[in-house]
């Protein structure tokens, strides 16, 4: 099968797909483009954990730049910036080192704008062409195919990957390279907030002698009702602290976000005290739960627990 060319349009019968990194996201979105019939190779950095897809039809590399070369498309949802860095640009193993021009590279990963534009050129010196296009929705979204996607890139190209986006989610386009980035970081910033509210209004209730559950159920459908809310709430009180989206993963974006804060000259003092919360979390050993963990922090701070056991404020 020969690469797309810009004309030919995405679909099963003449892109071939490649997908690196198969962790809570990737694995659950990776699924939906082998189930709509697409040719597609993975490439995970623990080999086993690709098994699933294996078992649905996927082949499998033994590098990025191995995947690349049998690649039209290939999708990056790794854990860091670094790890974006050395899947897509190391000279020797990457996947610009495998791709050949005409191709298309979508980071996924939640990451840094300024690696975006990095990558975006290097692309181009290979007459390639790259989109970053983050994710919101968590593991369910993933599962679900209801994500939302923020995209920057050349238009166009955003334009012509919307066959497999749809598969995936809502994709909305956000400018150019960096801005799809930009756009999740300022959903992070809007979630850290978001996350807060939610366990101090929980402890609250709890303290109140309310049935957290039905105080949770009752504010779903009101102004205080949110995503985060349908997501952890549940999650939180039924002590299920599994990830769902890691701490360590978020502390990664809030301080992805302060970073960039500084560079603008902003003040943004709700996410500065969500990530130093989240840093406590890190620092007891406890980067490894999900982001809903945060109501552990709260639990200490008030010497109550809302564990389904314990009564113990
Ligand atoms: N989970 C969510 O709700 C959510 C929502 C939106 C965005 N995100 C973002 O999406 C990204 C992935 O999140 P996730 O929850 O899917 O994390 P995850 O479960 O840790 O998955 C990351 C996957 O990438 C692989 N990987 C990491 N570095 C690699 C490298 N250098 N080479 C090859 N493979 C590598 C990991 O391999 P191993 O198997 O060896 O660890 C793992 O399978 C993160 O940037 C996160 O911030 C997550």
């Amino acid at each position: 099968m020969a690469s797309s060319t810009a004309a030919e349009p995405i679909s099963p019968s003449n892109t071939r797909l490649g997908w690196i990194g198969t962790g809570v996201m990737g694995q659950s979105m990776c699924a939906h483009l082998i189930r709509a019939g697409y040719t597609l190779t993975v490439f995970n950095r623990t080999p086993s954990k690709a098994q699933p897809l294996l078992d649905l039809g996927a082949h499998q590399a033994h590098s990025p730049q191995a995947l690349a070369s049998q690649s039209d498309v290939v999708f990056s949802i790794v854990g860091y910036p670094s790890d974006v860095r050395s899947v897509l640009l190391d000279p020797t193993s990457g996947v610009l080192s495998g791709l050949l021009p005409g191709g298309i590279l979508v980071d996924m990963t939640t990451s840094e704008p300024s690696l975006a534009v990095e990558i975006a050129a290097a692309a181009a010196e290979k007459n390639c062409h790259s989109v970053d296009a983050p994710v919101s929705g968590g593991d369910r979204g993933a599962k679900n195919g209801t994500l939302a996607i923020f995209a920057g890139g050349d238009k166009d190209t955003v334009h012509r990957l919307e066959p497999l986006f749809s598969l995936l989610g809502k994709v909305n386009y956000m400018g150019g390279s960096g801005k799809g980035q930009f756009a999740k970081l300022a959903n992070q910033i809007t979630i850290a907030s978001t996350m807060v509210g939610l366990v101090e209004g929980m402890v609250y209730a709890h303290k109140a002698g309310l049935d957290v559950g039905l105080w949770l159920d009752a504010i779903s459908t009101g102004a205080a009702g949110s995503k985060s809310l349908d997501l952890y709430g549940q999650r939180i009180l039924k002590r299920d602290l599994d990830p769902g989206f890691y701490v360590n993963h978020f502390v990664k974006d809030l301080g992805i976000c302060l970073k960039e804060c500084q560079n603008m000259g902003i003040a943004l003092p709700g996410l500065a005290l969500a990530q130093q919360l989240y840093v406590s979390l890190k620092a007891h050993g406890e980067g490894n739960l999900g982001t809903q963990a945060l109501i552990l922090v709260l639990e200490r701070l008030n010497n109550v627990s809302l564990a389904p056991a314990a009564s113990s404020s």
